[in-house]
């Protein structure tokens, strides 16, 4: 069997018996001629040893290949939604690329404006933002604050023409678009019972796009859907510019950004839209809807920008066979690390970066070592036979909503990031230790 073989080879074992595919990785991934994985020129199971696991590991080029695809495809000013994976270091890279930053909290707000972004490159989304938060935006100058709901209009009118440049606050309006997103409940947010946003159907998204207009302070640029998250239909974003379209042509608006969720493959046998292919769907549904040519038509993904760029590096610590039951392997972190197989099922693919060539028939679960049961990173995974106590294991694609939705929970101190490129590793987040835990407390 060849390495990286599984989405292309019928008939044959099945995908997840046959090494790791491909297109789950990250761009600089190499493997060696005794099979080794490499990133960015690097062995894996050295990065592992040098800075201990869990680990995720970040390759730059992969960052910035898709920060540019996006740029590519739906021209300047697209924003990238920071909770995906958030730190200076990446806050950096996506300005560089020249992105806008997407924060929901005065925490993104900080970790973005401590990375360097200018105010013109801030976006202030959620449901229910402090008066602290819009007041930070205000005064900031320049940002833009996509509003949610009637109540927060009533605070921006209190808050608006405070910003330090006397400068009108620019908003975006989040509509409801009342469109199935076809995800995990969870994470889908556009059908009509939600808490995010203005209804269309209900006429409540133009009634507050005209209650905005009367802010003598804020100047409605245009309007935002996201619709929710890991979507891999295209006709869904599709019916968003759709849908949109209407409302920004009649309201004379500048820009329709169609938020973000675009999802991405996890497993060996799923393949996911590019993102050149998502912006080609939403654009052309976008002029058959009518939209004038000259209204922007925007997007800001998390995931589809960070979640193959990452892989998460462990350590096997215990091996238990359980006859006729199932064979467990332990890892030295779980869903403190990465929740998402807890919290919404998902699955992963696990492999051996010190034998990634190799076939995986061995059937194992594997789990953290967390206090439940439910501690799950791996359900059913597919290892190399000789899988054994002290190896380094891998979990590829974890570069989104696991490293940001990482807990102490059992006081586990969050792993490092370590940034990857042309042969050099840098640490941008340094391993959480128990003092750090300690710190907080008096
Ligand atoms: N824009 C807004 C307003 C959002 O709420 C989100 C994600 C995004 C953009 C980016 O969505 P993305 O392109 O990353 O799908 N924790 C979940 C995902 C939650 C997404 C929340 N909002 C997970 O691990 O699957």
């Amino acid at each position: 069997m060849t390495f990286l073989s599984g989405d292309d080879e019928s008939p044959g074992p099945t995908p997840c018996e046959t090494p790791v595919a491909r297109h789950l990785l990250p761009d600089s991934t190499a493997v060696t001629a005794a099979g080794r994985l490499e990133v960015a020129d690097i062995d894996v199971v050295a990065l592992a040893e040098e800075f201990g696991t869990p680990l995720f590991v970040y390759d730059e080029a992969t960052l910035r290949a898709r920060c540019r695809e996006l740029v590519g495809a739906f021209g300047p000013g697209g924003a990238y939604a920071t909770k995906a994976f958030l730190c200076r270091a990446m806050a950096r890279l996506a300005l560089e690329e020249g992105l806008r930053l997407d924060v929901s909290t005065d925490g993104e707000l900080g970790v973005a404006l401590a990375a360097g972004a200018e105010p013109d490159r801030i976006v202030m989304h959620g449901n229910n933002k402090s008066d602290a938060e819009l007041a930070a935006v205000v005064a900031l100058g320049g940002g833009r604050i996509v509003v949610d709901s009637f109540d927060e209009i009533a605070r921006l009118a209190r808050l608006a023409g405070g910003g330090a440049r006397g400068a009108t606050q620019q908003v975006l309006v989040r509509v409801n678009p009342g469109i199935e997103a076809h995800t995990h409940e969870f994470i889908a947010t556009g059908r009509e019972d939600s808490k995010f946003g203005f209804s269309v159907a209900s006429g409540a998204a133009g009634s507050a796009i005209d209650a905005l207009r009367k802010v003598v302070a804020v100047e409605v640029v245009g309007v935002h859907a996201h619709i929710g998250s890991q979507i891999m239909r295209l006709d869904s974003f599709a019916r968003i510019a759709e849908v949109l379209a209407p409302l920004a042509a009649d309201r004379g608006l500048a820009e329709l950004c169609v938020g973000g969720g675009l999802g991405v493959a996890y497993l060996s046998d799923e393949s996911a839209p590019t993102i050149t292919e998502w912006a080609a769907a939403v654009l052309a549904a976008a002029a058959r809807a009518g939209l004038p040519s000259g209204v922007r038509v925007s997007a800001e993904p998390g995931r589809a920008l960070v979640a193959t760029a990452a892989m998460t590096c462990y350590r096997v610590g215990t091996v238990k066979e359980l006859p006729g039951i199932r064979n467990y392997i332990a890892v030295d972190g779980g869903m403190s690390d990465n929740p998402r197989p807890v919290l919404y099922g998902s699955g992963y693919e696990a492999f051996l970066p010190r034998d990634v060539t190799a076939d995986r028939p061995y059937a194992a679960r594997i789990v953290g070592k967390h206090c439940e049961t439910g501690d799950v990173v791996v359900a059913e995974a597919r290892l190399p036979g000789d899988v054994a106590v002290g190896d380094v294991l891998v979990t590829p694609v974890t570069g989104a909503y696991g490293f940001s939705m990482a807990s102490n929970y059992n006081r586990v101190g969050r792993p490092p990031v370590v940034f990857v490129r042309d042969g050099s590793a840098r640490v941008v987040v340094r391993r959480e230790t128990v003092a750090d835990l300690l710190r907080l407390e008096s």
